[in-house]
C-alpha cells in the first residue's frame, strides 16, 4: 500500500527520495511522486501516474535541494492520475504533505474548508481526500501556531487512520512526521548529520540501521541532527534510536528473476531460523522461552479462534486443524473483516491468535481492537515484523524470522506463519496436559524436517515450469483438496489470481458436486492435491469424476504414486510427509506452479496490479 519516504541533510534530497520509493515499490502503488526544497526556499514537486520509471523519466534535472518527502499512492479516493499523486500543497502552496491511510470526514472539512478557498478565487486541485490535510495545516498556520502544533491540531480534525509526513516551504532545516492510527508504520532512520523517513525499513537499510519506530499518536520534528517527539498527554523528548539487525543484502534480490522466487527458495531457511531454538526435544518442549501468556492462561481457554486475511487466512484455517488435532481443543478460523463487523460470541475463554506477515493489516488490526474491547480474551499475535502494531495491541508475540519480505503475494511468510502456529499447538497441548511428552516429541521431531521437506520440493521447480507452459492459455483453475489440503487448495488458488491474474478457485473436493461440476470442460483445468492422506481415496474418487468430465486434472501427489500419475495428464510427486506436514510437502510446489504460470504469461509477479503487500486502507 502507499509509501512514505523523507530526507534532511546535506546530500540531494531528490534521488535519496527516488531510490527510497524504488525500495517501497513491493508495497503497491499507482503514481508516485517528490517534493524536494532547495536551501534558497525553491521548490519543486514532481508527480506522475504509473511506475516510478515514469516519474524518473519525467524529471530533466534532478532536484538537489536538502528536504524532501516522496509518495508511491495506490488509489482510494480519486483515479490514478498525475494531479491526485502526491505530495499535495495547501492552495498557498506553502504547505506539502503525503499521506498514508484515509481521512474518511474528507467530505465535511472539504465543505467546511471550501468557503475560505472560494473566498480566495482558489478551488480543490485533486480528488482525493489527503488535500484536506495541507488546506487545515495553512489554516493553523495562519492563525499564528508553530508548524507541528499546526499539524497536530490538523490531525486532531481527521477521522479514520493516517501517517503523514509534510514541511513547510519557508523551512528547508525540517520535515515532520506524524502517525494516528494503524495506517501502516513510520520509521525515522539516523545517519550522520543526516535523517531519513521511511513507512518501511528496506528503504533506510542502505543508510543506516539505527531507528525509531513513531507511535501512535506521536509527531516528529526532524532537522539534519535528530528527531524531537511531541504527543499531546506527554513530554517533548528525543527518542533514542534502536539498531535493527537486518541484514540490507537480505532485501536485495541477488541472482534471482524475482524477489518472489528468491523468497519461494529462502523458505527452508525461513523455516529453521523460525523453529530454532523453539522446538527442544530433551525433554521436548516448544515456545519454550519467549512466551508472556501463562500456562494457567492456556489451561483456562476453552476455545481458541484464529483470524487473519490473505494468505494469512490460509495459514490459520492450517493452524485451526493443527490446534484441534494436536492440542485437542476446540478451535476454529475466521476472516478478520467479517469476523470485527459482526457480533461474534466468543467470550473471555477464547484464546484469539491473529496472524498477519505484516502486523499492519487494518481488518486484523480492527479485529483485535474488538477482541479486546469486547470481551478482553487473551490474544496472541503470529507476525513477520517486530513492534508492528499487532504485536503491541496483542498480550504475546510469536515472531517469524523470515527476513523482510518483498513480493507482494506471500510464500517464505506462509510457512513462518506455519511453523510458529505448528509451535503454539504444541504449546497449547503441553500447557493443557492433552499431549504427553512422548506425542509432543514426535511432534516437534517432525516439525524439525521441515525445512528438507521443502528443500526437497523446490527441486521440483523445473517440472512446475514444464506443466505450467502447458497451460498458458487457460482462463480458469479449479483446485481440490481434502482435509489439511483444502486451505492449500484454496492458497494455490490465491496465488494464481494474484500473480498470473487467472481466474482459480480452491474447493473442497467434497463441494465439487454441489456446483464447480457444472463448469468442467476440456478448457478448465483441475489441480488435485492428493498426497496419500487418510482422504486419499475420495481425493481419488473426485479426479474420477473430474476426468470424466474430460477436465484436464494436474495432479500433486506422494513420490512414486503410480496409481495417482495413471489417472491423471500431469502428475507432480511431492516427498511423502505426515498428515500433520503436509502443507510443508505441498506449499512449495503450490507457489510454483503459479509463478511459471504468471512467467509464462509475462506477467509484473512482484508488484501485480491492484495489490499491496500491506492493506492499510479499509
Ligand atoms: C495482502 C497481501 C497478502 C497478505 C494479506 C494479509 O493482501 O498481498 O500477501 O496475505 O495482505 O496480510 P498480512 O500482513 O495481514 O498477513
Amino acid at each position: 500500500m502507499c509509501g512514505i519516504v523523507g530526507y534532511v541533510g546535506h546530500q540531494s534530497a531528490g534521488p535519496i527520495l527516488l531510490e527510497g520509493l524504488q525500495r517501497l515499490e513491493y508495497r503497491g502503488y499507482d503514481s508516485s511522486g517528490i517534493a524536494v526544497l532547495d536551501r534558497d526556499g525553491s521548490l519543486a514537486v514532481l508527480k506522475r501516474q504509473g511506475k516510478l520509471r515514469d516519474l524518473e523519466a519525467a524529471i530533466v534535472a534532478m532536484p538537489s535541494g536538502g528536504a524532501g518527502i516522496g509518495h508511491t499512492r495506490w488509489a482510494t479516493h480519486g483515479v490514478p492520475s498525475d494531479r491526485n499523486a502526491h505530495p499535495h500543497a495547501s492552495s498557498s502552496g506553502d504547505v506539502i504533505v503525503v499521506q498514508n491511510g484515509i481521512v474518511e470526514n474528507y467530505r465535511s472539512l472539504k465543505a467546511e474548508l471550501e468557503q475560505t478557498l472560494a473566498a480566495q478565487g482558489r478551488s480543490w486541485l485533486s480528488d482525493t481526500d489527503t488535500e484536506v490535510i495541507p488546506e487545515l495545516i495553512a489554516r493553523e498556520l495562519a492563525r499564528g501556531q508553530m508548524f507541528e502544533e499546526a499539524l497536530q491540531a490538523a490531525i486532531a480534525r481527521l477521522r479514520g487512520a493516517n501517517a503523514i509526513a509534510a514541511f513547510h516551504r519557508a523551512d528547508p532545516t525540517r520535515i515532520y512526521a506524524a502517525r494516528k492510527g494503524s495506517a501502516g508504520g513510520m520509521v525515522i532512520g539516523y545517519g550522520d548529520g543526516e535523517m531519513f523517513l521511511a513507512s518501511d525499513l528496506p528503504a533506510l537499510l542502505p543508510h543506516t540501521t539505527d531507528v525509531y519506530h513513531l507511535e501512535d499518536g506521536e509527531i516528529a520534528v526532524i532537522d539534519s541532527q535528530g528527531a524531537l517527539i511531541h504527543r499531546a498527554d506527554r513530554p517533548r523528548h528525543r527518542p533514542e534510536p534502536r539498531q535493527v539487525d537486518l541484514d540490507p543484502v537480505a532485501v536485495a534480490r541477488g541472482p534471482y528473476r524475482h524477489f518472489m522466487l528468491k523468497e519461494i527458495f529462502e523458505q527452508p531457511r525461513a523455516l529453521s531460523d523460525t523453529i530454532r531454538g523453539r522446538a527442544r526435544l530433551d525433554p521436548p518442549s516448544a515456545l519454550a522461552d519467549e512466551f508472556e501468556i501463562s500456562d494457567a492462561t492456556l489451561r483456562s481457554v476453552e476455545r481458541v479462534l484464529v483470524i487473519g486475511m490473505g494468505t494469512s487466512l490460509h495459514a490459520a484455517m492450517i493452524g485451526r486443524w493443527w490446534i484441534e488435532q494436536i492440542a485437542g481443543i476446540p478451535a476454529d478460523f475466521d476472516n478478520a473483516s467479517e469476523f470485527r463487523f459482526r457480533a461474534p460470541v466468543i467470550g473471555p475463554a477464547t484464546l484469539v491468535v491473529s496472524v498477519t506477515q505484516s502486523g499492519e493489516t487494518i481488518d486484523t488490526l480492527g479485529a483485535m481492537d474488538h477482541v479486546r474491547d469486547r470481551w478482553g480474551a487473551p490474544q496472541i499475535v503470529v507476525t513477520n515484523v517486530e513492534g508492528s502494531e499487532a504485536t503491541r495491541k496483542a498480550d504475546a508475540s510469536i515472531l517469524m524470522r523470515c527476513g523482510p519480505e518483498v513480493g507482494v503475494a506471500s510464500t517464505k511468510t506462509f510457512l513462518g506463519s506455519l511453523a510458529a502456529l505448528y509451535l503454539l499447538a504444541c504449546r497449547i497441548g503441553k500447557a493443557r496436559g492433552s499431549l504427553g511428552d512422548a506425542d509432543l516429541g514426535e511432534a516437534l521431531e517432525q516439525l524439525l524436517t521441515s525445512p528438507s521437506l521443502v528443500e526437497r520440493g523446490l527441486a521440483l521447480s523445473d517440472q512446475c515450469n514444464e506443466i505450467a507452459r502447458s497451460y498458458t492459455g487457460s482462463t480458469n483453475f479449479l483446485v481440490l483438496g481434502r482435509g489439511i489440503e483444502h486451505p492449500l487448495a484454496m492458497e494455490a488458488a490465491l496465488k494464481c489470481k494474484e500473480i498470473s491474474y487467472v481466474h482459480a478457485e480452491g474447493y473442497a473436493a467434497g463441494e465439487m458436486k454441489h456446483g464447480p461440476i457444472a463448469l468442467l470442460d476440456q478448457q478448465f483445468p483441475v489441480i488435485a492435491l492428493a498426497t496419500r492422506g487418510p482422504l486419499f481415496d475420495k481425493m481419488m474418487s473426485a479426479i474420477q469424476q473430474v476426468s470424466a468430465r474430460r477436465a484436464p486434472v494436474i495432479a500433486v501427489g506422494d513420490e512414486g504414486d503410480d496409481e495417482l500419475a495413471g489417472l491423471v495428464d500431469h502428475y507432480i510427486g511431492v516427498p511423502p510427509a505426515s498428515d500433520l506436514l503436509t502443507p510443508f510437502a505441498l506449499t512449495p510446489v503450490i507457489q510454483l506452479l503459479a509463478y511459471h504460470i504468471a512467467l509464462a504469461r509475462g506477467l509484473d509477479i512482484d508488484q501485480p496490479r491492484n495489490l499491496a503487500k500491506t492493506v492499510t486502507v479499509e
